[in-house]
C-alpha cells in the first residue's frame, strides 16, 4: 500500500519505518528538515534500539522517503497522523496546535476513498472535530482514530508486534471500507494472531488515555504502599512481589521508585482532567490528581533521604553523583524525566550535583544546562558523598559496589528505582537507602 506519515517524532519516525518494513511504500512528512534530512539519510534522530536498522535498510530499499513537503503525501492510500499533543504551558490541557496544523496541510492532499488515520494520542472528541473537516474537503475519504500503544525503548516491536490493534470508525459502509483498509496495512500482525476491536472514534480516543492512565494508577498505588512502608516499617518491593502474585493484580508495572515521566503518561493524565472537566465529567477522574500528586511527591522524598544519607553532612556544598537522566533505561528521552528533577532540585539546594547517563547526556545538557555533567560512572561518582540511582539502566543494575567503593568519599548510596541488590551494597561497605523500604 501507499501511505503516508505526518509528524516524524518519536511515535512518527518509529511508524514510518516500521510500515515499509510491513511491506508498505511510505512517505515521512515533517516540517523539521534537520530531522527529514537526518531519517533521508537512514539515521535515527533519537535512541531507540533497533530504529536505526530498520531505517538503514527500509531507505536503503527504496520504500521509504521523507520530506518536508507534504505534496508528498498524495495519492497515499492511508495517511497516519503521529504529530505530538504535548501539555499547553498555560492549563493541564493538550496543545492540539500540531494536529490542527499538520491536518489542515494534509487536507487538499487526500485523494477519495482514502483512509486518514489519527493515532496522536488527543483528548476524546478531536476525531470528531476532523471528521467533519475531512467531510467538507474530501467527503469519500475516512477518518478513523487508530491509537498507537509503542513504549519507548520497545517502540520497534510494538509496532511490528503489538498487543492489539484498534481502530475507531464511523459507522456504515463508509467504516466497513476503513477497516479493510486498515486490515491491509496491518496483514501482517493480523496474520500474526494480534487482536483487532472495531469499535467508534470517541471509544478509540478514551482506549489510549484509559490505558495511559491505568498504567500511572498502577504506579502511584505501589509508591503510595511506599510512602506507608516508609513510615511503618515495611518493605514495598517484597510487598509488591507478594500482591503481584496474585493474577487479577498481576507484578508488572508495580515497581516502586521515583515514579513516572516521560513525553506520555505525565501530560496524558493531566489532558484527560481537563478533557473531562470541559465535559462537565470531572468528578470521574478526578482520582487522576492523586495519582499526579504521589508520583511528584516521590521526587521530594527522594531529596529528603539524600539529606538524611548524609548523615548530618549539610546539603549544601555536598557532593552527589546522579546515575540517570533520562526518565527510564534504554531512552535519551529526558521530557519530564523524575531523575532530571531531582538532579536539579539538588542543585537548587546548592549541592554540587554530577549527572551521568549512557544515552541521554546531550538531551540532558539542552534541557537542565546549568547542571555538571560526566560522560561515565567512575568520573561522576569520583570523590562524591553519595551516589543516586534514579534511572535503572542495566549497567547500573550490574554496577560493582566493591568497585566503586574506592573511587567516592563516602560509600553513601541512594536507590531510587529499587534496582540495585541492598545485601551486596550493604556487605561491601556502603550505607544504602531506598524508596520505600529500610
Ligand atoms: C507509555 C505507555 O507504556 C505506552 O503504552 C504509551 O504508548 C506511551 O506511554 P513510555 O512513556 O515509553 O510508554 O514508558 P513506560 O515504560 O510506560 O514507563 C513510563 C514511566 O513509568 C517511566 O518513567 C518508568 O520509569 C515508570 N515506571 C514504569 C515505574 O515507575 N514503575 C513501573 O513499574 C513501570
Amino acid at each position: 500500500m501507499r501511505i503516508s506519515v505526518v509528524g516524524c517524532g518519536y511515535l512518527g519516525a518509529v511508524h514510518a519505518a516500521c510500515m515499509a518494513t510491513l511491506g508498505h511504500d511510505v512517505v515521512g512528512v515533517d516540517v523539521d528538515a534537520g530531522r527529514v534530512a537526518d531519517l533521508a539519510a537512514g539515521r535515527a534522530p533519537f535512541y531507540e534500539p533497533g530504529l536505526p536498522e530498520l531505517l538503514a535498510e527500509a531507505v536503503a530499499g527504496g520504500h521509504l522517503t521523507f520530506t518536508t513537503d507534504v505534496a508528498a503525501a498524495a495519492g497515499a492510500d492511508a495517511h497516519f497522523l503521529c504529530v505530538g499533543t504535548p501539555q499547553r504551558a498555560d492549563s493541564y490541557a493538550a496543545d492540539l496546535t500540531y494536529v490542527d496544523a499538520a491536518f489542515g496541510a494534509l487536507l487538499p492532499h487526500v485523494r477519495p476513498g482514502s483512509v486518514v488515520a489519527g493515532k496522536s494520542t488527543v483528548p476524546v472528541g478531536t476525531a470528531a472535530g476532523l471528521a467533519a473537516a475531512l467531510a467538507d474537503v474530501e467527503p469519500s475519504a475516512t477518518l478513523v482514530w487508530n491509537p498507537e500503544f509503542l513504549r519507548e525503548g520497545f517502540a520497534v516491536k510494538d509496532t511490528l508486534h503489538p498487543d492489539r490493534l484498534v481502530y475507531g470508525v464511523p459507522g456504515g459502509t463508509a467504516g466497513q471500507r476503513a477497516v479493510e483498509t486498515l486490515d491491509e496495512v496491518y496483514a501482517r500482525p493480523i496474520a500474526e494472531g494480534t487482536p483487532r476491536l472495531v469499535t467508534d472514534r470517541p471509544t478509540a480516543e478514551l482506549v489510549k488515555v484509559a490505558a495511559n492512565s491505568f498504567l500511572a494508577t498502577k504506579i502511584s498505588f505501589i509508591n503510595a504502599m511506599a510512602e506507608l512502608c516508609e513510615v511503618a516499617g515495611g518493605d514495598v518491593t517484597q510487598l509488591a512481589d507478594a500482591i503481584g502474585l496474585d493474577e487479577r493484580i498481576g507484578r508488572r508495572f508495580l515497581n516502586a521508585g521515583l515514579g513516572f515521566g516521560g513525553g506520555c503518561l505525565p501530560k496524558d493524565i493531566r489532558a484527560f482532567m481537563a478533557r473531562a472537566e470541559e465535559l462537565h465529567a470531572d468528578p470521574a477522574v478526578s482520582f487522576l490528581r492523586e495519582v499526579d500528586s504521589i508520583n511528584l511527591r516521590r521526587r521530594e522524598r527522594m531529596v529528603d533521604l539524600t539529606v538524611g544519607v548524609l548523615d548530618g553532612r549539610p546539603l549544601a556544598g555536598a557532593r552527589i553523583a546522579v546515575l540517570g537522566a533520562a526518565f527510564k533505561p534504554d531512552s535519551d528521552d529526558v521530557r519530564d524525566s523524575p531523575a532530571l528533577d531531582v538532579a536539579a532540585r539538588l542543585q537548587a539546594r546548592s549541592a554540587r550535583v554530577v549527572v551521568t547517563d549512557p544515552q541521554a547526556l546531550a538531551n540532558a545538557r539542552l534541557k537542565e544546562p546549568h547542571l555538571q555533567y560526566a560522560a561515565t560512572v567512575e568520573e561522576a561518582v569520583d570523590g562524591v558523598d553519595a551516589v543516586l540511582v534514579l534511572t535503572e539502566w542495566r549497567e547500573y543494575r550490574e554496577l560493582d559496589p566493591g568497585k566503586l567503593f574506592g573511587l567516592v568519599a563516602a560509600p553513601r548510596v541512594v536507590d531510587g528505582r529499587n534496582a540495585l541488590d541492598p545485601q551486596a551494597w550493604r556487605d561491601a561497605g556502603w550505607t544504602y537507602r531506598a524508596l520505600g523500604r529500610q
